[in-house]
């Protein structure tokens, strides 16, 4: 079923056919119809930050930037639904062409840059759906906002998010906004994750709950900064880190068209980098803060790489423009006959 549709979708321009299918999920979520597209996947609940979750397998952020189509997409069988990237105000994001497939790599490149409809409408939207699972809502800065002042972006967006959120993502690591991996390194991390973790304890009184906040990292640092990263998140006391992000990096895609592209690599050829960066993390936290892994799952097997490389759930993106929904009932399964010490697909 899926095949057909990507032969399709996958006629028009990248980027036209995600306004599709954000549109046809949104559409089908109102109606109900979405579960119809495929097998729901089995339950294998998890609880991790707190949080209960039906099963170890999410939406990563940036597909439903604006929360557009939550319903819709929880009823393909996520076990959590990330929405975001937010930025405080609106902005267009870059100039398009922005979003270019590599399918022979199994990969994606792009450079949107935060397009989305700002905080309020996502708070609408977040407002007006059903869904009443884990949803995690992913905070970012506006493109004009000097990155000397991210802070503030931060905690615009934090102190309205809170109320809806089941947990909260700092996002520091996507490449296409100009100085935001600066975040993630000494001091100006540090003094980021202090800001928010007091707003936190503040906005916990006033709510009367705790929502879990988790950063979320880019696969190219080297392992020394990576570990300062977890000594960094350990200190503060945040509640997971996500990784990772899209990649600088080009390997695996050499000579490939659309390879030269600017922007963030992802699918495929992120999957090593992504792993090898749960696993410095996983040396270094020893289980006291939760990974949340993200990058190249393609195939139910990668999930459970993942899981074994020490995460406690996974998130999926380009698999599931690749590979549509069946891939996240085969990612829970691949994470359950793991679990149960037997080859996936053998029931
Ligand atoms: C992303 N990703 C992303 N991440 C994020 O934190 N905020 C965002 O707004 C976006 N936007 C975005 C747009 C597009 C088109 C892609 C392909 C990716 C990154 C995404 O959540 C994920 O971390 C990486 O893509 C790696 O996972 P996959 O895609 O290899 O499964």
């Amino acid at each position: 079923m899926y095949n057909l549709a990507r032969q399709l979708l996958f006629k028009l321009s990248p980027e036209t056919a995600h306004e599709l299918t954000i549109d046809l999920l949104g559409t089908g979520g109102r109606l109900s119809l979405n579960g119809l597209l495929c097998r729901k996947p089995a339950s294998l609940p998890v609880r991790v930050m707190g949080l209960d979750f039906p099963n170890p397998v999410g939406l990563a952020a940036g597909l439903d930037k604006n929360g557009d189509a939550i319903d819709g997409l929880a009823q393909l069988g996520f076990g959590f639904i990330e929405i975001g990237t937010v930025t405080p105000r609106p902005q267009p994001g870059n100039p398009r062409p922005r979003l270019f497939r590599l399918p022979e790599a199994e990969a994606i490149i792009n450079r949107m840059g935060f397009n989305n409809q700002g905080v309020d409408h996502l708070l609408a939207r977040v407002q007006a759906a059903r869904y009443s699972g884990v949803l995690g809502i992913n905070i970012g800065k506006n493109f004009d906002t000097p990155v000397e002042r991210a802070v503030d972006d931060y905690l615009i967006c934090l102190d309205k998010v809170y109320p809806h959120a089941s947990y909260v993502t700092v996002n520091v690591s996507s490449p296409n906004t100009p100085g935001l991996r600066s975040l993630q390194f000494g001091d100006s991390l540090r003094q980021l994750l202090e800001a928010l973790r007091q707003r936190q304890e503040e906005l916990a009184g006033r709510h009367g709950r705790r929502v879990p906040l988790a950063i979320k990292i880019a696969p190219d640092m080297s392992d020394e900064e990576t570990v300062q990263v977890a000594r960094a998140l350990l200190d503060t006391g945040m509640d997971a880190v996500i990784a990772t992000n899209t990649t600088l990096g080009r390997e695996g895609v050499e000579g490939l068209a659309h390879a030269g592209e600017a922007g963030g690599l992802s699918g495929a050829p992120v999957r090593e980098k992504s792993t090898h960066t749960v696993r410095v993390l996983a040396g270094e936290l020893g289980g006291r803060l939760p990974i949340i892994a993200v990058g190249g799952i393609t195939e139910g097997r990668h999930a459970a790489e993942k899981i074994a490389a020490g995460a406690s759930l996974v998130q999926i993106y380009t698999g599931f423009i690749y590979k549509g929904p069946a891939l996240i009932r085969e990612a829970v399964e691949a994470i359950a006959a793991a679990q149960a010490g037997r080859p996936a697909g053998a029931h």
